[in-house]
């Protein structure tokens, strides 16, 4: 997919980019960010030396996820993208989050004006972006770096987050069962269940968002203690075959929850940002991630992890990080399409 041209920086002999080219380099990156069910709830508006960006509240669960804060995650993680979009071109985003209180869905505004230059990181961070996938399964029985996981919890701090890494084998037992609980009682919500439909498109479909059969398992894999899967295929066998036959339980991975000392909007950016931080830098490790987020949606399933695990903070989603071959093939709508200019009417942007 030619989705992601890095226009690398002011070409000699081209002249630097046009603030058009910088906000379609920006919308390109900040599409391929992880959302919820897949549903992208997010579009762009640019203007001059600006970008906003905002939340699509007609793409927002509002079954699973009625105060939006799982969308307004999956905006943070965009967010994050969009910063680094324009630090791989040398821009220094000068951002403002939640700027106007009078218009809560307009999650971010960037300008860019100064330089300094790329950081190693940044660049290694960028190139992950395309690359990094939403693991569903289990991992290799390897331990991971302990600088990694030290460098995770760093930078969820950064983004007024923290990672709290859930590695009593009790603990670990409890969590697991809150989310094995959520999903049955997610599975007997009829109006749950309708809603994941909507964003599981069977295979064969050409839509861009959802979350394909490409993107799990027909089989569900089993890990030690078992982290439920959501259940997008609804028992119609869709999904991909694994690679190993085997039915033993396979590792759960480093098991961890994100979380945030509030838990308004700003909370839920700051842990979006987070998220997509750790995916990112994980994935520069050659480490996945699987996400949960089944408890987060019952009410009562988020007080106890908060309460039990989390000393009060509020848990935003829960992350088992690991090794492991992945094949998932995810999908997104075309930076074009999510794309307008202040005015208002669509911006068109070359996909390169
Ligand atoms: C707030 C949030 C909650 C999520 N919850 C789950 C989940 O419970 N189960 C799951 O398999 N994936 C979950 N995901 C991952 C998305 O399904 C995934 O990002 C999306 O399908 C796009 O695929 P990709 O991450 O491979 O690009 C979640 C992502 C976000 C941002």
């Amino acid at each position: 997919m030619n989705v992601l041209p890095l226009p690398a920086g002011p070409l000699p002999g081209l002249g630097p980019l046009a603030d058009r080219e910088i906000a379609a380099h920006v919308a390109a990156t900040a599409v391929w960010a992880p959302s919820v069910h897949n549903t992208q709830p997010w579009w762009f508006s640019a203007g001059g030396h600006e970008i906003s960006l905002h939340a699509d509240v007609g793409r927002q669960l509002m079954v699973a996820d009625p105060r939006g804060r799982e969308m307004m995650i999956s905006c943070g993680a965009a967010l994050f993208n969009a910063r680094l979009a324009l630090r791989s071109l040398g821009y220094i985003p000068e951002t403002s989050v939640l700027p106007d209180p009078g218009q809560p869905l307009l999650v971010a505004r960037m300008r860019w004006h100064h330089h300094a230059p790329t950081a190693g990181f940044e660049q290694r961070l960028f190139n992950q972006v395309l690359r990094r996938r939403t693991h569903r399964g289990g991992f290799d029985p390897l331990p991971l770096s302990p600088r990694l996981l030290a460098g995770l919890q760093a930078g969820a701090e950064h983004d007024r987050a923290m990672l709290r890494i859930i590695d009593a084998e009790g603990r670990q037992a409890v969590l697991a069962a809150a989310v094995e609980t959520a999903e049955h009682a997610l599975r007997l919500d009829s109006a749950y269940v309708r809603e994941l439909a909507s964003w599981a498109p069977p295979p064969g479909s050409t839509r861009c968002d959802g979350v394909p059969h490409t993107a799990y398992p027909a089989r569900p894999e089993r890990t030690r203690p078992h982290f439920a899967s959501r259940d997008f295929a609804h028992g119609r066998r869709w999904g991909t075959s694994l690679s190993s036959p085997s039915t033993a339980p396979r590792s759960a991975g480093v098991v961890c929850v994100l979380t945030t000392a509030g838990d308004c909007p700003l909370d839920w950016v700051n842990a979006g940002q987070a998220l997509q931080r750790a995916l990112l830098t994980s994935a520069t490790y050659g480490v996945a991630a699987a996400l949960h987020s089944q408890p987060l949606e019952r009410a009562r399933l988020r007080e106890f992890i908060r309460i039990q695990l989390c000393d009060g903070s509020y848990p935003q989603l829960v992350l088992r990080l690991g090794t492991v071959t992945q094949a998932a093939v995810s999908v997104r709508r075309s930076p074009a399409s999510v794309m307008f200019a202040n005015g208002g009417e669509h911006l068109s942007i070359s996909h390169g």
